[in-house]
């Protein structure tokens, strides 16, 4: 680099490195969500492109500026929402350092280091999770990405066993495929299913039972045109399939079965909690998140497949231009070529937590969970669900209570957790997956839904002796 753009450059970066010092050293002072206040600066962003140039260092004091007042604080210990982990010192480090050699992961004469490190993160993830042998792994933006990934091998290779080959023929007049879920599968999956050419006619969905499992006897005879797609952690209550009866039942008909594990794929690494994922080594492939349990940063989705070929030939690229490396390609794991090297970041926070770190970062956000559950109940909030993993869904005993109870919580800042609709009930939704979740966060946690159940239950009675 030039000595004067250096200048600048470093100006720039330490300017970067001081907003996030600064917010990183606040973030358990601020609000866990935006007030309304500040939320109203978004519209500053309103304006035309500039004509001309800025200068780099007003662009980025506008964006400290207005950013810094706006970003949801997933940073600090105190948000409970959907399963957003946090984000691990180690992580953000390696982030840093790899967004300033800003390498492209796709092939390996792009970046032999990329390579070299995503090779060795899938043979870590293989001993981890004791998945077979011949596994591969690509990393993409998240486990909805990883599914549309595994459901393209299962496509690929479902296809061949029944003698057509769909990278020629398309899907045009090809036999049918069904893919058989559970009531409670992720809504990514469908997604991915109809992204692949395949209709909401071809998915088959399978009663689930009280916890959002699949129910076993339910499950619908199985053969060669069937994927079958489980899920380990139900987005609401946690709960795991029976991987080892489901999975036995795939593998004796000839049927793929990929399992969603977008949270809970992570419980094979706890010798505490590997109970919970018994037979996953059965399936064909696996979608996991690094940035929800292990708090690596976004994003970073991990696509496993028994299959190599399976997976390439359903994601293989060719071009004159592309040169293929001697050991390992990335891009030919995943749908997309250019992309960051999130095999920086995973590396690091694997080589940093080691077995028993990640084993024990698990093993917390489970006891937390359970934590959690113990004390709301005891505080007059009836917990819905058994306290399989990291999530724990509370409501205040009907509707009305419950939203008022919300609606307190994420209006007040101290807290952040979100909703769903379970066994068609309307219930708070807690995660526990930030790494920097202790105690007393989780006492925090407690006292803020109890004084909103206080809160509501006064208000909801003065108005019933108000209004009689
Ligand atoms: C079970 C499950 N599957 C899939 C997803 C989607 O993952 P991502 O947002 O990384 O694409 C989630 C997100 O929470 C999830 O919990």
């Amino acid at each position: 680099m030039q000595p004067s753009n250096l200048k600048e450059t470093f100006a720039l970066l330490e300017s970067a490195k001081s907003e996030s010092l600064k917010y990183l050293d606040n973030a358990d002072r601020l609000p866990v969500y935006p007030t309304n206040d500040a939320l109203s600066l978004l519209a500053l962003f309103d304006e035309d492109l500039p004509d001309n140039q800025n200068n780099p260092s007003d662009t980025l004091c506008k964006l400290a500026e207005l950013g810094s007042q706006t970003i949801v604080n997933t940073g600090g210990s105190r948000y409970f929402g959907f399963v957003n982990g946090g984000i691990l010192p180690i992580g953000l480090a390696s982030r840093w350092l790899a967004d300033a050699w800003d390498q492209n992961a796709a092939l390996e004469v792009m970046s032999p280091l990329s390579a070299k490190l995503e090779q060795v993160c899938e043979q870590w993830l293989v001993e981890l999770l004791q998945l077979p042998d011949t596994t591969k792994m690509g990393l993409v933006g998240g486990t909805s990405v990883a599914t549309l990934c595994g459901l393209a091998a299962a496509r690929n290779h479902q296809y061949n066993k029944l003698n057509w080959n769909v990278n020629e023929k398309g899907l045009i007049g090809a036999p049918r495929l069904r893919f058989i879920m559970g009531g409670q599968t992720h809504g990514t999956v469908s997604k991915m299913i109809r992204l692949l050419g395949f209709g909401s006619q071809s998915m088959k969905i399978v009663p689930s039972d009280d916890q959002g499992r699949l129910n076993v006897a339910c499950l619908p005879p199985l053969d060669e045109t069937c994927v079958l797609v489980l899920q380990a952690g139900n987005v609401c209550s946690g709960s795991f399939d029976d991987f080892t009866a489901l999975c036995a039942a795939a593998n004796k008909a000839g049927a793929w079965c990929h399992i969603d594990g977008a949270f809970g794929l992570w419980a094979a690494a706890s010798p505490l909690l590997r109970h919970l994922t018994s037979g996953i080594e059965l399936a064909d492939s696996w979608a996991v998140d690094g940035h929800k349990t292990l708090n690596t940063p976004y994003d970073c989705g991990i696509i496993l497949c028994k299959h190599p070929s399976a997976i390439t030939e359903a994601l293989h690229q060719q071009g004159s231009y592309i040169e293929f490396g001697k050991s390992r390609d990335n891009m030919i794991y995943t749908p997309d070529m250019s992309r960051r090297a999130r095999g920086i970041d995973l590396w690091a926070c694997m080589h940093h937590l080691g077995k028993n770190g990640i084993a024990l970062l698990i093993e917390r956000l489970h006891e937390g969970a359970r934590y959690l559950a113990e004390r709301l109940q005891e505080c007059g909030l009836p917990i819905a669900n058994v306290i399989h993993f990291n999530q724990v869904i509370v409501h205040a005993g009907n509707e009305a209570l419950t939203q008022q109870v919300l609606k307190h919580i994420q209006a007040n800042g101290v807290i952040w957790c979100g909703s769903a609709i379970w066994k068609g009930m309307f219930i708070i939704r807690l995660s526990v997956c930030s790494w920097q979740t202790n105690k007393t966060d989780l006492d925090v946690a407690i006292e803020a839904l109890a004084s909103a159940l206080h809160l509501t239950e006064e208000t909801d009675h003065t108005n019933q002796t108000t209004h009689p």
